[in-house]
């Protein structure tokens, strides 16, 4: 008869461990084990335990999760149980950051009522248009975006009571209404462009667009082909289980640090190339290979290891297609009947065909990604490269929010403190300065010598 139990025997000692194992609601495949529980094998009384070394967590589930659900293999992605591709075809925005947010889709009523409050604080005060003039005009928009987003906690004080459900709704709400503001006014201010306030009679994302874009004197017309291609991006990005950025979230929320500080710190960890910055990347790696013909040397470039990653390829999940680069890659010829096809697409699509017959690729499992086509997109509608990791933000926000609030009404809440295997030395004895010889290796880091 078979049991839910690992039986674990240390052959260092003989002892026999019976560790139980748990089943999640769903799916059955991620059946895991308390990692205290092997605390418990030790050689000695004294002895610490056993701990499990994961670097990048790649096998560790850091948290119980009910808001996404990605199965790798599969190229699934669910939010809340809903399949992103019913989403991203029925949606708005607003309405999937309601699921992400309460759980369920909301009714009519509830969507209308939501909808206004979010209408209602999209204003940005008005010292952070001083505060922008502190950036240099040539400042990257998603640095600018981390710094503001952090002020932004200092004009809330009350948003540290993280543990009072009204308090942390109307921040939440607040973050989600003012985040396309504070990226629109990132954006003017590299331009030098006035900023064109709010317009709550738009959609949340026509209305972005036009805070973006609107030039002085000149009305704007939202186009709905954009509105609803940049409204399906942001749903695509609203969340994706336990990423880098939202582990940040859920870490920097763990000391109880207030929502603004929280969502900068995710955002910092979203600017990395190898998560949100990656769509930049993509670009610029198009641009660079310029024409088909120079593609198969720039994939021996890249498995030499010459050209470094290619960009827009590869998941720590999915290890067959990102479902959202097959709804992205679809949709592309629906914005490029408004916008022009952009000539990097069919460099683009040459560049996937090639790179998924050949072999280095194909051994790792290696796909295209979220980011491979978002960017070709996104330049089509007008955005600068710099902006794509802000429009990445703007959708995550939702998802960020939404794990940080799962986190605080769990059970299991706990600060974030994992532990080390520490390969350092042992207790040294103190050397005086005056006694010091060079060590013999190069310094990590070093003061600049008098003779620099
Ligand atoms: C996002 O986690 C999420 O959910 C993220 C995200 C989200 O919605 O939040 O989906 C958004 O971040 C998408 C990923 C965007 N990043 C990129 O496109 C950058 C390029 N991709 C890689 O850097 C990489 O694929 C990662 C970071 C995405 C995943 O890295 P892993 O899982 O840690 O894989 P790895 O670094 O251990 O690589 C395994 C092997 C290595 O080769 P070997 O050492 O075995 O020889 O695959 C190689 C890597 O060198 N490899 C690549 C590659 N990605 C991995 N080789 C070439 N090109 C790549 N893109």
């Amino acid at each position: 008869m078979s049991k839910d139990t690992l039986t674990i025997t240390d052959n260092r000692t003989g002892e026999v461990y019976e560790v139980p194992i748990h089943y999640p609601t769903y799916p059955k495949y991620a059946a895991y084990i308390d990692a205290a529980a092997i605390r418990q094998i030790q050689v000695s009384d004294d002895d610490f335990g056993l701990l499990t070394y994961d670097p990048g967590y790649g096998n560790t589930a850091s948290c119980k999760s009910s808001v996404a659900f990605v199965d790798g293999d599969k190229g699934i992605l669910n939010y809340r149980g809903y399949g992103i591709t019913d989403l991203a075809t029925n949606c708005t925005f607003l309405e999937v950051a309601y699921l992400l947010l309460n759980g369920e889709l909301p009714t009519e009523s509830e969507m209308g009522d939501w909808r206004e409050t979010v209408r209602m604080h999209t204003l940005l005060h008005e010292n952070f248009k001083e505060m922008l003039k502190g950036f240099h005009y040539n400042a990257h928009p998603m640095g600018m975006l981390v710094g503001i987003v952090g002020a932004l906690g200092t004009f809330y004080p009350n948003s540290k009571a993280c543990f009072d459900e009204e308090v942390r709704c109307r921040h939440i709400m607040r973050i989600i209404a003012k985040i396309p503001t504070i990226a629109a006014y990132c954006y003017r201010h590299t331009r030098g462009l006035p900023y064109v306030e709010p317009d709550n009679s738009l959609t949340y994302s026509g209305n972005f667009l036009r805070m973006m874009f609107k030039h002085p004197g000149v009305k704007y017309e939202v186009d709905p082909a954009i509105v609803r291609a940049l409204m399906v991006l942001f749903i695509l990005h609203a969340d994706h289980e336990q990423n880098c950025s939202t582990s940040v979230m859920r870490s920097v929320g763990s000391s109880l640090s207030d929502p603004y500080s929280s969502v900068a710190g995710a955002a910092t960890a979203l600017y990395g190339v190898r998560h949100g910055g990656a769509n930049e990347a993509v670009i610029r790696m198009l641009t660079e290979i310029g024409t088909k013909d120079r593609i198969p040397e720039f994939i021996e470039g890249v498995k030499s290891g010459e050209k470094g990653r290619l960009m827009g390829f590869g998941h720590r999940v999915y290890k067959n297609f990102d479902p959202r680069a097959t709804i992205i890659k679809n949709m592309a010829s629906e914005v490029f009947e408004a916008t022009g096809v952009n000539p990097l697409l069919e460099i683009a699509l040459e560049l996937e065909r090639i790179a998924l017959e050949d072999e280095y690729f194909i051994s790792r499992k290696l796909y295209p990604n979220v980011d491979f086509y978002s960017g070709i997109i996104y330049q089509s509608i007008g955005f600068p490269t710099d902006m794509f990791p802000v429009l990445f933000a703007i959708g995550r926000a939702a998802g960020w929010l939404s794990q940080w609030q799962e986190m605080l009404n769990d059970p299991d809440f706990r600060i974030v403190r994992p532990r080390q295997a520490y390969i350092g030395y042992d207790k040294r004895d103190f050397v005086p300065m005056s006694e010091r010889k060079p060590s013999g290796t190069e310094p990590a880091c070093q003061g600049e010598s008098s003779d620099d």
